[in-house]
């Protein structure tokens, strides 16, 4: 009789450390949820003028040298940069002949070229690119655009998606110093002449003015072969309804001085893409020709 008490005793004692086992975990899935949103609520409000984003770029598959001759690049895996500040080597030297400054990074048809450079430049309205529009295997870091140009894109997206389409963002403003960094890591790996194709040096990169967005979708990232996707072209006939312009069309690499980039877009203005669309013309080209640029003497 006592050993049967003993035994039931031991069985409630069971059932109740399983119970409780079971609210614990519970209880932690839900705080750590909580807790998860919280923090993303928190950095939302944030101004991310000058936050240092983590070197989430990753060089182009593959790339059309200007001689026609192609080579396989290993797509750098975000989620292990695989380097630090330290590992670095300095900054190579810039080409001889002097760079115009540009006076304001805030004018959304600054020309940003390899003979223009914003120097410092930060943007003072970022605002965070909702996660879901972030390519999943980069969501653990934020991303940040301009607000009117997060704007146009929301609406790009949704219409995209409306369409069929699957499309996600794998990098948006790039700060000086990440665009350093990247670079530096780019000629390490790659030698300083072959950066030079498809990367802009620091403070010559549309990323830092906060307009520009790298596209991509589940069966292309960081690939030329994006251009032929669905979502590749989707982006080529409808992005500049959004004002937004692809950057670096294919065959045109001796004007921009970069090789095809069909994930590239920045934006410009809904009136001023509708413009540029309309003149046919590589958009530097189209800006140094129509748009008004101003130059710190
Ligand atoms: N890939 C473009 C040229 C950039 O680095 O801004
Ligand atoms: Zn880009």
């Amino acid at each position: 009789m006592a050993l049967k008490k003993r035994k039931s005793r031991q069985s409630k004692r069971k059932r109740k450390l399983i119970l409780v086992v079971v609210a614990l975990l519970f209880a932690l899935a839900i705080t750590g949820y909580s807790y998860r949103d919280f923090i993303f609520a928190a950095m939302d409000k944030h101004d991310a003028a000058g936050l240092e984003l983590p070197p989430t770029d990753a060089e182009p598959v593959e790339t059309e040298e200007p001689g026609g001759e192609d080579e396989a690049f290993e797509p750098a895996d975000p989620a292990e940069p695989g380097w630090t500040e330290e590992d670095l080597p300095p900054l190579p030297e810039p080409p001889p002949g002097e760079l115009l400054r540009i006076k304001d990074g805030d004018y959304l048809l600054a020309l940003v070229t390899r003979y223009t450079t914003l120097g410092d430049y930060e943007p003072s309205d970022l605002r965070q690119i909702p996660a879901e529009m972030i390519r999943p295997e980069q969501r653990q870091w934020q991303y940040y655009l301009r607000a009117e140009a997060l704007e146009h894109l929301l609406l790009l997206l949704e219409d995209a998606r409306g369409a069929g389409m699957e499309l996600f963002i794998n990098s948006a403003y790039r700060s000086y110093k990440t665009q350093d960094q990247l670079f530096r890591d780019y000629a390490s790996r790659h030698g300083e002449e072959k950066a030079n194709t498809f990367s802009a040096r620091p403070g010559q990169s549309e990323h830092q003015l906060g307009t520009a967005v790298d596209f991509n979708s589940p069966a292309s990232y960081m690939g030329q072969d994006f251009g032929n996707t669905p979502e590749g072209r989707w982006l080529a006939e409808n992005a500049h309804r959004y004002g937004f312009a692809l950057s670096y069309p294919e065959g045109a690499t001796e004007i921009t001085g970069y090789i095809y980039e069909p994930w590239h877009f920045r934006y410009i203005g809904v009136d001023a893409a509708a413009a540029w669309k309309e003149s046919g013309m590589v958009l530097c080209e189209f800006l140094e020709k129509r748009c008004p640029q101003e130059f710190v003497d």
